[in-house]
């Protein structure tokens, strides 16, 4: 794996202020000495001051779980790209929860990479295909054609420097990872897809992920993967035990089962 191993926990719409709290003072305390993963937190909007706030003085770093792709101004409910910096140093963008529950659009989505890179976010573009998808063999058309929707306001330079997570909605918080071999030939696929898109360059810099169903008894699998460079990582982020196993097996310690 070129670079350190990237390791994101999302953790979606848990955690109250108190218990973020807790858990990020035994989080940094437990990884005080871990240097060999990136490790990113993703909280929710309303915890990410404080989490921010506890995590300043550390290597791990603080993620948001979307932002609007408009500039600030009169929408109601939304958190502009320019009130995250400072706070956040990467955004996950186009998470198959908000495809299905709001309804979001490519077109947003590519709107909100655009404005993630102009406030210095890193985006994580989050890809997949649905079980129908899966089971009509069109898994590689839709990961082809939300990779080119999604990336088409963006240059060269901006996808280099942005993360892809490819996440099967089959396998997301249900509990039924994705084969080794089948995620493998994704993440090959998507680098094949930037290559077209872009230059082979880009694609060669461009950090890929594997996000479904991971914890800390398969994450091994994938990071074994060829061409993957790390994890995204929902219900496992939540468990403390859970999370930091899967830092230590990425940074290529035996962890217990
Ligand atoms: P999961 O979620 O690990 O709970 O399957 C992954 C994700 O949604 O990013």
């Amino acid at each position: 794996m070129a670079g350190k191993p990237l390791i994101v926990g999302n953790w979606k719409m848990n955690f109250t202020l108190p218990e973020a709290a807790a858990y990020v003072t035994k989080l940094k305390r437990r990884l005080a000495a871990q240097k060999g993963v990136e490790v990113v937190v993703c909280p929710g909007f309303l915890l990410l001051p404080s989490v921010a706030a506890s995590l300043a003085k550390t290597e791990i770093r603080v993620g948001a779980q979307d932002v609007f792709y408009k500039e600030p101004g009169a929408f109601t409910g939304e958190v502009a790209a320019v009130q995250l910096e400072g706070l956040a140093s990467y955004v996950i963008v186009g998470h198959s929860e908000r495809r299905i529950y709001a309804s979001e659009s490519d077109r947003e989505i590519a709107a909100k990479l655009a404005g993630a890179h102009l406030h210095q976010l890193t985006p994580i573009l989050c890809v997949g295909e649905t079980l129908h998808d899966y089971d009509e063999g069109l898994s590689a058309r839709v990961v082809n054609d939300q990779l080119t929707a999604g990336l088409r306001e963006l240059d060269g330079d901006e996808v280099a420097h942005t993360v892809i997570a490819y996440e099967p909605v089959w396998s997301i918080g249900t509990g039924k990872p994705c084969t080794p071999r089948m995620a493998g030939q994704m993440v090959e696929g998507i680098r094949r897809v930037i290559a077209s898109l872009y230059t082979p360059e880009v694609a060669e810099q461009v950090r890929i992920l594997y996000g479904g169903s991971v914890t800390h008894l398969n994450a091994d699998l994938y990071l074994g993967l060829h061409g993957a460079n790390g994890l995204l990582v929902g219900a496992a982020s939540l468990e403390l035990d859970d999370f930091t196993g899967i830092v230590r097996v990425a940074a290529g310690e035996e962890v217990p089962a």
